[in-house]
């Protein structure tokens, strides 16, 4: 009775296999696999492609017949070979930009790639026929196509920079343009760069997220600024209430790149105020002007605070190591770190009066730990002082008893005999 279906099933099965390997025959990959490298590589690297990854194959990107074994039939009036660099964004763009399509395999998936690009410096220099600009490829790769999720992809954040630098860090390949090719190297040296490559820490901006992925384009000077809010809210928003936000676009000045940079954003310390030559205040303002002024006494609060904190920091570390309890002032210190931040924060609201009534707040609270310091250091003294006497105590006692058994081991001497 149970082998009626078991038959059945075998039937079946058997019945479909010829159907089966009838679609699943991809004589593409058959052929390729035998022929010389260049023509044998495309098929390994599918591999590691998404497009593999969704079902998709040769015949998909290239056409063709893949249920037929001889070349000229395989590859019939459908096959369209390998694509010109010109064409290749159109070549993408067939399934990328179509949204049924692309729906069909994830909903979320933006279909804009094509039309974006088009605004691209990379996608109008394209089209007057300059085959040196990023076209879809580059950016991406050919075969072994990767989501930028995966962290082999070429799109993957930290591998962005190597990614845009094979062409904008090569002098020779970027020669006949009048743009710099120091974007790279002065990227890897900015506190972003060593937030995103030794602290892992994503967030941090690499190329792609200040310029686009598809519409790479210089931020003019007017969006700038919108690029570093999207990370830094509050610094802009300070900014923008500042004297200098209607200064700034009256001069066509932008705004956080006149003080920071563009690439090699390096970490602000005090020397960027003052009027040293570091200073980047004095670009823009004269001795004897408010501005000048606002940063000498700016530099000197700050670096006031900083060396009044260190001098805390030092006395409390000292303490502790004499073994006296701390904890709380090196709490109320750590503590002290976040005033320092939003005081230099508001250098960006020019807000004077502000910074100095946060800074005097700070220096009060210094001279209370200072206070408990010093007090912590005298205990510390006391305590030693207290050791040496008792050690002393120790040693008096210990040689007088020594005395007293070598007066008792005496010859002659004998017990009851005092
Ligand atoms: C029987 C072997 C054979 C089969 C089957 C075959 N190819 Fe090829 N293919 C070749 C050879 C040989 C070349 C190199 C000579 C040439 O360009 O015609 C080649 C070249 C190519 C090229 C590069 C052409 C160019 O424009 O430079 C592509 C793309 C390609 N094949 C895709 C496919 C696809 C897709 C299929 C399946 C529909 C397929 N091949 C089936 C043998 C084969
Ligand atoms: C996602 C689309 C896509 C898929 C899938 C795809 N190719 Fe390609 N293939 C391309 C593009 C684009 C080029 C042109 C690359 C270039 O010129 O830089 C190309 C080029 C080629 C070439 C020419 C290589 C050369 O160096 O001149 C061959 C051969 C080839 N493909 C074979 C295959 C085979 C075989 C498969 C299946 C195993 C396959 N391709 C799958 C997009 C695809
Ligand atoms: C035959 C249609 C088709 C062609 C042609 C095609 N793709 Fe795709 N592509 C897809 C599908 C389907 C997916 C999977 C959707 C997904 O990733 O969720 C995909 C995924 C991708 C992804 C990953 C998206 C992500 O983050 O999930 C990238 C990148 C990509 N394709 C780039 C390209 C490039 C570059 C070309 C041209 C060389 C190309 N595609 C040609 C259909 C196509
Ligand atoms: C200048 C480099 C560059 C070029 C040129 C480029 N891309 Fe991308 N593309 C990227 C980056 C970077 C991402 C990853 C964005 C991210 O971090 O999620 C991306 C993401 C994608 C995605 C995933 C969905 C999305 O939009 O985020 C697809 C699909 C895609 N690209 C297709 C294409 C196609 C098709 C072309 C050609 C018309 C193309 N790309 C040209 C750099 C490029
Ligand atoms: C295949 C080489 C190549 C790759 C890869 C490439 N670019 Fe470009 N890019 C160019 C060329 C060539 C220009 C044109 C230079 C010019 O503007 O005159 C250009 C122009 C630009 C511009 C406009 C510069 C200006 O002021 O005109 C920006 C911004 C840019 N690329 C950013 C990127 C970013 C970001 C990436 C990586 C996600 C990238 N590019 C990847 C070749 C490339
Ligand atoms: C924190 C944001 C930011 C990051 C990250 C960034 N850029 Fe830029 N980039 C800018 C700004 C702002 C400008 C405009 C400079 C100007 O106009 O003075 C610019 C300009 C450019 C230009 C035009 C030529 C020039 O130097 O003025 C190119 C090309 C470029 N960047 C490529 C890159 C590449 C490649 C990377 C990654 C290695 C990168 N950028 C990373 C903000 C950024
Ligand atoms: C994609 C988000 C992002 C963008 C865009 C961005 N930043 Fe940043 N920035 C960060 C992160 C994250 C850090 C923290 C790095 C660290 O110290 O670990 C940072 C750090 C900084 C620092 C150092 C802060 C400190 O306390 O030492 C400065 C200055 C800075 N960014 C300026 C800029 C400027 C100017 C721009 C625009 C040209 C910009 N950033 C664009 C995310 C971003
Ligand atoms: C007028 C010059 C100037 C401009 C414009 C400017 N900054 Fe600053 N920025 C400074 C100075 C000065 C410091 C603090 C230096 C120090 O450590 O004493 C600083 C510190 C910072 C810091 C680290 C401290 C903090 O506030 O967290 C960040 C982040 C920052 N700036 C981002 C930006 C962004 C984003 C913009 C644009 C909205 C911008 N800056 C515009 C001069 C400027
Ligand atoms: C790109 C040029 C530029 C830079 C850089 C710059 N300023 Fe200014 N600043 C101006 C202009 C223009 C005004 C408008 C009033 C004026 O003309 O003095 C102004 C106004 C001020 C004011 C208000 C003074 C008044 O007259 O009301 C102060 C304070 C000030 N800046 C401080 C600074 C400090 C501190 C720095 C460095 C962190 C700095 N500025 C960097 C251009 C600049």
């Amino acid at each position: 009775m149970m082998k009626k279906p078991l038959l059945l099933a075998a039937f079946v099965g058997l019945l479909c296999f010829p159907l089966l390997s009838y679609a699943q025959k991809n004589s593409c990959v058959e052929c390729h696999t035998g022929l010389e490298a260049k023509l044998k590589a495309p098929v390994e690297s599918l591999k590691q492609d998404i497009h593999q990854q969704f079902g998709l194959s040769c015949k998909d990107c290239h056409g063709g017949d893949p249920a037929k074994d001889e070349v000229n039939k395989a590859k019939d009036k459908t096959f369209k070979g390998a694509p010109k660099r010109s064409q290749i964004p159109e070549f993408c763009a067939k399934c990328h930009s179509d949204a049924a399509y692309m729906r069909s395999f994830n909903p979320g998936l933006r279909v804009d790639q094509l039309s974006q690009y088009w605004t691209s410096k990379h996608g109008q220099l394209l089209k007057t026929g300059d085959g040196k600009a990023a076209v879809c490829t580059d950016c991406h790769g050919v075969h072994g196509i990767q989501s930028a999720k995966y962290p082999k992809s070429l799109t993957f954040p930290w591998n962005i920079p190597q990614t845009c630098g094979r062409c904008h860090a090569d002098a020779s390949y970027m020669a006949g343009y009048k743009i710099p090719t120091n974007q790279l190297a002065e990227y890897k040296e900015s506190v972003h760069a060593r937030a995103l490559f030794e602290k892992k820490d994503l967030s941090a901006p690499t190329c792609n997220d200040c310029h686009g992925n598809h519409g790479a384009f210089p931020p003019e000077v007017k969006s700038i600024a919108s690029v570093c809010r999207q990370c830094h809210p509050s610094t802009g928003d300070l900014f923008s209430r500042s004297p200098h936000k209607k200064a700034f676009d009256e001069m066509g000045v932008s705004e956080c790149e006149a003080c920071h940079g563009s690439h090699k954003i390096e970490r602000p310390t005090s020397d960027m105020l003052g009027t040293g030559e570091k200073s980047v205040c004095v670009q823009c303002h004269e001795a004897g002007s408010l501005g000048y002024k606002a940063a000498d006494e700016l530099k000197n609060l700050f670096d006031g605070f900083q060396a009044q904190f260190q001098k805390n920091a030092d006395i409390l570390a000292l303490a502790e190591k004499k073994g006296v309890e701390v904890s709380e002032p090196k709490f109320r210190l750590q503590d002290l770190n976040t005033t320092l931040v939003s005081a230099k924060n508001l250098v960006h609201g020019l807000a004077l009066e502000e910074i100095r009534k946060k800074i005097a707040e700070g220096d009060q609270t210094l001279a209370d730990i200072d206070t408990e310091g010093i007090k912590a250091l005298g205990e510390a003294k006391f305590r030693r002082r207290g050791l040496i006497i008792a050690t002393a105590f120790l040693a008096l006692f210990g040689i007088a008893l020594f005395l007293k058994i070598r007066q008792m081991q005496k010859p002659g001497h004998s017990p009851g005999s005092d």
